[in-house]
């Protein structure tokens, strides 16, 4: 009876673990997507996706500089975006923490995982576009597609109006949405520490960057123009991953055990 008891009650805790996971990781894993897209949606008090009327993506991009220098990469592009949308909206941005959003600083608490502008653009594309309803695209793929831009480009393309750095920030590659790598080349390039104003502004810039492209997408999206070129490596490479693979394992990156056939 008592045995039994336990077996129930530890089943329906593993269950619940098993829940949370399906949120976060088991939606961007094809192999273990326990969850429908639809499913994942929230409880029923949950009202998602939110409303979003197009913005400049040059103001935007400003408030987002200048937003850095308060609340840093991560809460800096989701503030430029909701600010705006506070004043053209009102709720629920209005009650949305913004500035909870300071902890993704340094890839999260200065772990230099995910780079905080990835992280903050994606919570944006997330709230406004939602899940896939059918035939149109979801906030998670245009999230995506952010990240491959990010790691393709020769960043900060934004040079802002008034910049608290005057001389030339150097531009460098990161081929990864990843803050360690992309901070790291860039200071190796540029031969600036981390607590240099070239570095901080350099990471101001790049966050507006962000902003401006995540509004030029928005305002695509809102007039029916977006398609995505977002895509899930998890789905090619059987391994929730980043494409570039050789940077971390050199020539020889192991395969994953279930994809051998
Ligand atoms: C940011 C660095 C990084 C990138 C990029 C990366 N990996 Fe890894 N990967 C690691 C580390 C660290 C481990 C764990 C240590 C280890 O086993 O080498 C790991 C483990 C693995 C494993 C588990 C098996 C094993 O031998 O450790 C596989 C499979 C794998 N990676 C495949 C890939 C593939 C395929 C890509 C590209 C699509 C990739 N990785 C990209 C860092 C990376």
């Amino acid at each position: 009876m008592e045995g039994e008891r336990i077996t129930r009650r530890s089943l329906l805790t593993g269950t619940g673990k098993i829940a949370v996971m399906g949120a976060g990781i088991a939606t961007v894993s094809g192999g273990l997507n326990l969850f429908s897209r639809a499913e994942a949606k929230g409880g029923p008090t949950e009202k998602w996706p939110w409303p979003y009327k197009k913005l400049d993506p040059a103001k935007t991009a400003e408030i987002a500089y200048n937003e850095w220098y308060r609340i840093f990469c991560g809460g800096a592009v989701v503030s430029s975006v909701f600010s705006q949308l506070r004043e053209k909206v009102g709720e629920p941005y209005k009650s949305f923490p913004i500035d909870s959003f300071i902890f993704l600083e340094g890839g999260i608490a200065g772990w230099g995982t995910i780079c905080g502008t990835n992280a903050g653009a994606n919570i944006v594309t997330n709230l406004i576009i939602g899940p896939r309803t059918s035939g149109s695209e979801d906030g998670m793929m245009m999230g995506s597609e952010i990240m491959q831009w990010y790691a393709d480009t020769s960043m900060p393309t934004f040079t802002p109006k008034d910049s608290k750095v005057k001389t030339e920030i150097p531009m460098t590659v990161a081929n990864s949405p990843l803050c360690h790598v992309s901070v790291g080349k860039w200071m190796q390039a540029a031969n600036k520490d981390l607590n240099s104003p070239e570095r901080k502004d350099r990471c101001a810039r790049l966050t507006a960057s962000v902003a401006y492209h995540l509004v030029e997408l928005l305002n695509d999206w809102k007039d029916g123009k977006y398609k995505t070129r977002g895509a899930m490596p998890a789905k090619s490479y059987n391994i929730q991953s980043q494409h570039n693979c050789t940077d971390c394992h050199g020539s020889n990156v192991p395969a994953p055990p279930f994809a051998a056939k």
